[in-house]
């Protein structure tokens, strides 16, 4: 099967690029699943609930994120409307798993695709200059044995190479795939490991890349320049898509290859 997993959409320029690129995506590669990574739509900060179920619609079917989870509050009220409801879409939009136990919202998903096939989707935050959470190493192993599906994405929101390399290679051969999110650069070193397991230490952003990591770049270059506080703005210009596209066995969950996509 086919899975499309759509680095950090960014703000307006990102949501339009995916909604006027995304079924043709879907139909070059003949995509089974398609997740992505949101945590930056609401004009690179946070998500709200109505973008969350705008991105449901276009056929995004779970929805991870990260450190700017929390920036719209009301996504707190969202996490919270799906109550234990397993079929409640807002149970489709997940958090970092390893956050404090107790917060709303969870850390990965169970579903099946349109086909029937049964998936899992596990979302991690790393540790290394960022907030210190639970470890998400030992919390993916905690998830693992209680996950039933063979086709098990993993995203490592991370802000250190090291870090989400580490977790490739501790999760070879028990999930389908581990791909970095956060850095908002894609790289250039998508594999297979030799247990299976597709890896990319960076799927880069889905946003204006005539930016610092999708905001105005002024803005950012007056922070270094001054260290004084400052509004961030998203930017506008140069718009790509960045994607991967990973081709895995539906029985085994193993991954045969994984391509990089980048559209402008
Ligand atoms: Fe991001
Ligand atoms: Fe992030």
């Amino acid at each position: 099967m086919h899975i499309l997993f759509i680095g950090d959409i960014f703000g307006r320029p990102g949501r339009t690029i995916v909604r006027e690129r995304l079924n043709e995506l879907v139909k070059q590669h003949n995509i089974d699943l398609v997740i992505a990574n949101g945590e930056n739509a609401a004009a690179g900060f946070g998500i709200t609930p109505a973008l969350a179920e705008e991105f449901f619609e276009l056929g995004i079917e779970v929805i991870t994120t990260g450190n700017h989870i929390w920036d719209k509050r009301e996504i707190i009220d969202y996490f919270q409307s799906a109550n234990g409801n397993p079929y409640s879409p807002a149970r489709r939009l997940l958090r970092p798993a390893n956050y404090p136990a107790g917060m709303p919202g969870q850390g990965y998903y169970e579903g099946k695709t349109r086909a029937g096939v049964p998936y899992a989707v596990i979302n991690l935050q790393g540790r290394v200059f960022m907030t210190s959470n639970d470890d998400p190493f030992r919390v993916a192993d905690q998830l693992l044995q209680q996950i039933k599906a063979k086709v098990i994405l993993v995203d490592i929101h991370a802000e250190a190479t090291s870090e989400k390399i580490s977790m490739g290679w501790y999760l070879d051969g028990r999930v389908s795939v581990v791909l970095g999110t956060h850095t908002h650069i894609p790289t250039a070193d998508e594999h297979i490991l030799p247990n299976g397991t597709a890896y990319i230490t960076d799927v880069g952003m889905t946003g204006p890349y005539d930016s610092v990591i999708g905001v105005k770049k002024e803005l950012v270059i007056n922070r270094f320049l001054t260290n004084m506080p400052a509004r961030f703005e998203a930017a506008s210009g140069e718009v790509k898509l960045c994607a991967v596209v990973i081709d895995c066995d539906q029985a085994t969950g193993k991954a045969s290859s994984i391509q990089r996509v980048m559209l402008k």
